[in-house]
Parts: C-alpha cells; structure tokens; sequence
C-alpha cells in the first residue's frame, strides 16, 4: 500500500472544534449508564437499531456534519461565544452572547429538547436531535466553548510536551492533548476501537468516583425541567465559563504562550477534566431520562421497544 503524502494526511487532519473523540465518547459512554429503562429503549430504538450507532458514535456525529452542505449552519451551535474579558472578568449574557438568527449551544439545546419530543416530527429528524443533544452537553462542558477570546483559545498558539507546531493550540490542548495524555494515549491516537476502549474504562472509574459523591451530585443533576431547557443549559455554560478565569486562562494569555502547558499546568487542568466530563455525562443522563418521559407522555415511545429490553 502506498503511504499517504504529507500533504494529503494534512488536508485530513480535522481541525478540532469541541472536546475530541475521546471526551464526546467518555460524555457518552458515561451518560449511559444513568439511562432508565426508557431513556435506554429510545437510545435504542433511534440510534443503535436504526444506524448502528452506540451512544459514543452518536456524540461524534454533530462534528462529523457540521462542514457538510446543508448543516453548514450547524457550526455555531457548538459553543458560546461570552464576550467578556478573561481571566480578569468572566461571565455570559445570553441577550449579548447568542446571535440572534444564527443561535448558539444554549439556543440549540433548547431547540433539540423540543424537537425530540414533537410527534410532528418524523424519526430522522428525532435521531438527529438526539445526536445533537448528545454532542452538545458535552461540548457546553469544554470551558473553550463558552468564550470568545481568541476564538475560544483557537488563536492562542501554545506548546505541549515540546510540540509546538502550528496544529497546537490552547483549544485543542483542551479538546484533546489534556484528555489523552491524562488517560496515557499518545497526543495522535485517532484509532476508533482503541479511543473506545480508552472511553468506556474512563467513563466506569468517573462513574465509580460518583458514588463516591467527590463532588455535590444532587446539585450536579437538579436542572431537568425540560421546560426550563434555556435557564439550564445557561447555567451549564455559566459554570464553564467560569471555568476560564477561575484555571484555563487564569494566568494569562501571554503566560499560555510562553509556557509548555504539558507539565504544572497539565497536572492542574487533570481534575478540571474529570469534573467537566462527570458533569456532561451524568447531566446527559438525567436529560434524556427526562426526555424519555416526555417521548412517553406524547405517545412516541412503542411499546414494542420497551419489550425488547
Ligand atoms: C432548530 O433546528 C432546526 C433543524 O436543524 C433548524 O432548521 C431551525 O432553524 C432551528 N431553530 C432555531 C430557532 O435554532
């Protein structure tokens, strides 16, 4: 087999907009295994029967469309762009961060938490809805997705363990470097079965810390009233947010610049990641259990599903 020019293997490298394989995966996985019987019957019934999807596909679906004709517009709906001014002063106003037509995470999650549950939408747009929210509760737990500055870190050139090419960057150190070398993968593992794997052991032992109770978990899950899904996903992007003054940009983008963030300052973002993507997975959880009931109470789950479980 010839190998691939560097030219080629460039131009297939994906720029890397949102937590990388291994977190949307981790999200996933995680969220799972808070499923009720219902919320895993539709999880089934939409993704695993119809695409053959596992929950960790189905959250790397949003990224794999978003330059594809006709979901162009999708692009934004990643992240929040706060226009606020870390690290000295972090915070969203939603009136000021979300574009008004164009929408953002928080207007898209309150948009997919609806569409889910409409019974005047038909099956692919609730399988892409669902994919969407799936994707979009972990991305709104990448602090990076909820400010502006620098695209979200995207324009900060920053070194890791030595590498500082043009690729590295404080976003993508926070997509991906951060993640895998906390899980002890190389920075390039891109194979699928390996990141899987990587996945559902890290989302058992985040899963197991949360019995644990290491953090408040009560507090964690108490935002599920669908109809409050803006309120929600505002407060999930608040506290990410904070997130950016109170560790990601604290000490300042010219310090970012000038330092390997693979040494201090990856051992104090280690615990910032395990949190935000405990977060992500066991509000995902709670969400989709409460969207279940939702599905439920308007007739959309089938009985026959519920049998085969
Ligand atoms: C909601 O999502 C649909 C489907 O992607 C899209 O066409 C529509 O513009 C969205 N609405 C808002 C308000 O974002």
């Amino acid at each position: 087999m010839r190998s691939l020019s560097p030219l080629l293997i460039l131009l297939s490298t994906p720029t890397v907009h949102s937590w990388g394989e291994l977190g949307h995966r981790t999200v996933g996985y995680l969220a799972e295994k808070y499923l009720t019987t219902d919320a895993t019957a539709m999880v089934t019934e939409l993704l695993v029967n119809d695409k053959g999807y596992d929950i960790s596909d189905a959250a790397l679906w949003a990224d794999s469309v978003k330059r594809r004709t006709g979901y162009t517009h999708t692009r934004v709906w990643h992240y929040i762009d706060a226009e606020d001014d870390p690290p000295t002063q972090c915070g969203i106003k939603y009136n000021r961060d979300c574009k008004p037509k164009k929408g953002c995470i928080v207007s898209a999650i309150v948009n997919m938490t609806s569409r889910i549950s409409s019974p005047k939408l038909d099956s692919t747009q609730h399988k892409e809805a669902l994919m969407f929210l799936i994707h979009f509760l972990g991305d709104i737990h990448q602090p990076l997705h909820t400010e502006a500055l620098d695209r979200g870190g995207n324009d900060i050139h920053a070194c890791f363990d030595s590498h500082c090419s043009k690729k590295e960057n404080l976003h993508s150190i926070w997509d991906t470097q951060i993640l895998h070398k906390s899980r002890g993968l190389p920075a390039s593992e891109s194979d699928d079965k390996v990141l899987k794997d990587a996945a559902q052991t890290w989302a058992t032992e985040l899963f197991e810390a949360s019995s644990l109770r290491v953090w408040n978990w009560d507090t964690v899950a108490e935002c599920k009233d669908l109809k409050k899904a803006e309120d929600c996903a505002l407060k999930w992007a608040g506290e990410s947010n904070k997130l950016v003054c109170g560790y990601v940009l604290e000490r300042g983008v010219e310090w970012i610049e000038q330092n390997d963030l693979g040494g201090e300052y990856f051992e104090g973002a280690v615990p910032v990641v395990d949190e935000m993507v405990s977060k992500a997975g066991l509000r995902l959880g709670t969400w989709l259990n409460e969207i279940a009931g939702a599905r439920r109470r308007v007739g959309l789950l089938r009985e026959q599903e519920r049998m085969e479980m």
